[in-house]
């Protein structure tokens, strides 16, 4: 089975002008110290969903994606899938599960995060085969996640800039799963409603599936977005300065 994956990440990238200072509530943790990490971390999804430009934390709920494509070549599913302007949203209730690299020689590092409800909702255009039958539209879709179990890992090393150490990410993965899958094309086939109300059900029913050829492309597409938003505060804010002492 080809696949490919395609997807262009524009979401602005802020903050490069401003030093590196953390909000007065943000909490911060020792190197290694796990359980103050994983409540860290899990509450600045909670508290600062809305982004710090001063440590480079981008917006991460909603998490606007100007573009996405999930190109799945031969096999069951044959579809061209570009997304446009979607909001993915549901970051603010992440649960931390496991955490770990966060060390004083960070090389390989882990996140697994539980997200109850993830939502990418926005702009659509498909075009394919869909297990066998055509599919074709345009318009607003909903693609929703239920317990969602993402796992971040990624690989890298300190590096120094203008005098301080700074990690650099090198290699990064994403993997996910999840106990529902529920998708919501609108206007599926030029807007007539009987054929996209029958294709929206036939998607649904056989969701897992779906899921199963669409996973690999949809996990690219989570790395490229995860890379960004994790590698934009490494560059921000100099490795020592992410914890206290
Ligand atoms: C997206 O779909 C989910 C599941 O059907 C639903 O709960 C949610 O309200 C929808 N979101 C929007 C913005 O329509």
């Amino acid at each position: 089975m080809k696949l490919q994956t395609v997807l262009l990440l524009t979401t602005a990238i802020i903050g490069y002008a401003l030093a590196a200072k953390f909000p007065a509530s943000f909490s911060r943790c020792k190197q290694e110290d796990g359980n103050c990490l994983l409540e860290a971390i899990t509450a600045t999804f909670r508290n600062f969903h809305q982004g710090v430009p001063e440590i480079g934390l981008v917006p991460l709920d909603p998490l606007r994606i100007d573009t996405m494509d999930i190109v799945q070549g031969d096999g069951p599913i044959n579809i061209v899938l570009n997304f446009k302007k979607v909001d993915l949203t549901g970051f603010q209730h992440a649960q931390i599960k496991k955490v770990s690299g966060f060390t004083s020689k960070p090389t390989k590092m882990d996140l697994n995060l539980l997200v109850p409800v993830a939502s990418l909702v926005g702009g659509y255009r498909i075009n394919g085969k869909v297990l066998i039958l055509p599919i074709q539209g345009e318009g607003a879709s909903n693609m929703t996640m239920v317990n969602c179990d993402i796992s971040l890992k990624w690989t890298g090393k300190l590096v120094e800039k203008n005098g301080k150490q700074f990690y650099q990410v090198d290699k990064f993965k994403v993997h996910f799963d999840t106990s529902r899958f529920y998708m919501d094309f609108s206007n599926l086939f030029n807007g007539d409603k009987a054929l996209g109300d029958n294709m929206n059900v036939f998607l649904n029913d056989n969701w897992q599936d779906i899921l199963k050829e669409l996973k690999p492309a949809i996990s690219a597409a989570f790395t490229k977005i995860f890379q960004a938003v994790v590698s934009n505060v490494f560059n921000k804010v100099p490795y020592n300065e992410l914890y206290v002492a």
